[in-house]
């Protein structure tokens, strides 16, 4: 080899490997998580011992919005600007991320968020969480950026907060006999006497209480107390029955709206919530409440007829509004989950959209704040894996890339209301969730994609990148202390589902002999011969439900050999979904006259707790042109869901 290209070869390799090191030094710039809204990359590393040197400087009011920042490192060091203390804390958190080995790449970094609500929910009620693991969770939320602890406080399963004006609640409501949410539930619901042995609970005291909002005050997080009404009240009405209809306890789950002891009950707690909690918004529940017991009440019947009420909705919209307007009187502004929409919103009142987001929608179409979390992407208790390796959840199927695709403005929303979505929550209900341990492993990773929705902007979000960075905060969170959900053992999606099937009857005519029902209709009447297999959930409209038995005959368009006809169904007992008690497979060549090939038996226990698949299928040998495939209701009966008819 000749000097002069060994040189050049010498030199290139320099080059290479400079612009390596350049790179590996850098590289913590592109695993940011929330993505910033601008990085751009400089060429060098600032060097430092002990603690690298950060110079705060306020910006100008008006230059910048609040929570945002300008981060700089130069060879002197970090140069952190922003309009507000919050901006200041989030560029922290970024340096935080930037750091490795005591050395940050060069660079500058223009950041602010998309929305200025971005949540995660807390249910304390079904299984109590001590103050210490709050605050660890507010230190994760504070690393991504997060602003905003929503403390589900109340709830048929136990009562969480220091009320002094009604000591029954903690001294009795916060109790029961049985640890665990599921043995509660199955058993008499009852609760239990504070100090009494075996009792499960808990509370917070009115100085855990300050000292966690301080906490979060602390990471830039305000603590939003949640106080339920006038549902999920079971526990209230039964330290104090004289505020349910009929005065007797354990007989209804809402609040009697036609007893001024109601308000004076919940007027006087909020008080003391109020008085707690110095957050803009107080969250007053409103879901799912029963509405029945008030139409037989004559003090409900009364309050309606004297407040000119034509129903029950309008009822319950009555005591929403009455309690908005005291929330509102005290300086601050109630926010309630979507169905405080039914009967009329209260002037002034947010919503929390989680059944869908037509609610939150329809709340901003009329001028109200709106936080979306719909139950679809937002719900962290469906499980993140295939259910096989999960431990328990609620059930259903929502992974990492489920919750990070999610965009919560929609094209439908009017334009000139978009400044009333505030943000987005992700949500932990702990029915199925007991311990400390079980609830990290919920939140983490999935929290972290709902970070990056509501603080990164549209068009910088990526899945696989984001995936690549939120192996690398996993592994962080893990290194902290956390058992987070672990990513690199992640199995994924139903085989089939992900890569469909082809088979003799795909896309051939199906005719319905019992109707197609309105609830889970999937892709309509292609659903079973579109080759799409279902997922592990039933919600994810690849599945089509039944409430009867499901009897449908395909055409094949002429007579051909069939050597293979089967279905697959799910079983899921908690929300009612099981296997038919058996399958009918008939053959015919002229859609007259059918032959039974076999009658498939269902051997899978109603009783069976775990999400189950089951294949009703046959081998056969015969020729047909059509081929009926009868489903029997269970006779469990609930719901049956089928996804495909394959025939080979
Ligand atoms: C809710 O999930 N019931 C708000």
């Amino acid at each position: 080899m000749n000097k002069k290209l060994k040189n050049i070869i010498a030199f290139t390799a320099c080059v290479f490997l400079g612009s390596m090191f350049f790179h590996a030094d850098a590289q913590t710039i592109y695993n940011l998580t929330p993505v910033p809204y601008q990085v751009i990359q400089k060429e060098g590393v600032y060097r430092f011992d002990g603690d690298p040197k950060v110079r705060y400087v306020a910006a100008p009011p008006g230059n910048m919005l609040s929570e945002s920042y300008i981060l700089k490192v130069d060879k002197r060091g970090v140069t952190i600007i922003s309009f507000d203390q919050a901006g200041a804390f989030y560029a922290n958190q970024t340096l935080m991320q930037l750091i490795e080995d005591n050395t940050i790449p060069y660079c500058e970094i223009h950041d602010y968020p998309r929305f200025p609500y971005r949540g995660v929910h807390f249910d304390v009620s079904r299984h109590f969480r001590s103050i210490d693991f709050l605050k660890k969770q507010i230190d994760a939320m504070a690393m991504f950026k997060m602003n905003r602890m929503h403390l589900h406080l109340t709830d048929a399963a136990g009562w969480r907060l220091q009320i002094d004006a009604y000591p029954k609640l903690t001294e009795f409501a916060a109790w029961r006999p049985q640890h665990t949410w599921k043995e509660w539930w199955a058993g008499n619901r009852h609760y239990a006497l504070k100090g009494e042995p075996g009792a499960y609970g808990g509370y917070y005291t009115k100085d855990e209480i300050r000292d966690l909002v301080q906490y979060a005050h602390a990471h830039y997080i305000e603590v939003i107390p949640e106080i339920e009404m006038p549902g999920h009240s079971e526990e209230v009405l039964a330290a104090y029955p004289e505020l349910t209809c009929s005065g007797k306890p354990y007989t209804q789950g809402e609040f009697c709206v036609g007893n001024d002891e109601t308000f004076k009950f919940l007027e006087t707690v909020l008080d003391e919530v109020m008085e707690l909690f110095p957050s803009e918004y107080i969250h007053i529940g409103g879901d799912e409440a029963n509405k029945e017991h008030w139409k037989k009440c004559p003090k409900c019947q009364l309050r309606m007829q004297d407040e000119g009420l034509k129903d029950v909705d309008e009822l319950q919209s009555y005591m929403i509004k009455r309690i908005a307007r005291y929330v509102e009187s005290k300086g601050r502004k109630v926010i309630g989950w979507d169905e405080i929409l039914d009967g009329g919103l209260a002037e002034g009142a947010a919503v929390m959209s989680w059944r869908g987001t037509e609610g939150g929608i329809e709340a901003m179409e009329m001028g109200h704040d709106v936080i979306m979390t719909p139950g679809r992407y937002c719900y962290l208790d469906h499980a993140q894996d295939a259910p096989f390796k999960e431990p328990e959840s609620i059930g259903g199927y929502l992974p990492l890339d489920s919750v990070y695709v999610y965009e919560p403005v929609e094209p439908k929303m009017p334009k000139d209301k978009l400044h009333h979505m505030l943000g987005v929550q992700a949500n932990l209900w702990t029915e199925h969730v007991v311990t400390d341990a079980h609830a990290e492993y919920m939140y983490w990773p999935r929290t972290i994609a709902i970070a990056e929705t509501g603080w990164s902007q549209p068009h910088k979000k990526d899945l696989q990148d984001f995936r690549r960075r939120a192996l690398l905060a996993i592994e962080d969170l893990r290194a902290k202390g956390y058992e987070t959900f672990d990513m690199a053992a992640e199995y994924g999606e139903r085989k089939l589902a992900q890569t469909g099937l082809d088979h003799k009857a795909k896309g051939c005519k199906v005719f319905y002999n019992r109707p197609i029902q309105e609830w889970y209709q999937a892709a309509g009447e292609a659903t079973f011969t579109d080759g799409v297999i279902g997922g592990w959930t039933y919600s994810d409209n690849r599945w089509q439900g039944f409430l009867s038995d499901i009897d449908v005959t395909i055409d094949l368009g002429e007579v051909q050999l069939v050597n293979y006809v089967g279905g697959t169904f799910m079983q899921l007992i908690g929300p009612g979904v099981f296997m038919p008690s058996k399958v009918d497979i008939l053959v015919s060549k002229d859609g007259e006259n059918f032959t039974l090939v076999t009658t498939v038996w269902n051997d899978v226990p109603v009783t069976a707790a775990d999400l189950l698949f089951k294949d009703f299928s046959t081998i056969c040998d015969c020729k047909a042109r059509y081929v009926r495939y009868h489903a029997y209701r269970s006779t469990m009966r609930g719901f049956l869901f089928l996804d495909e008819v394959v025939v080979n």
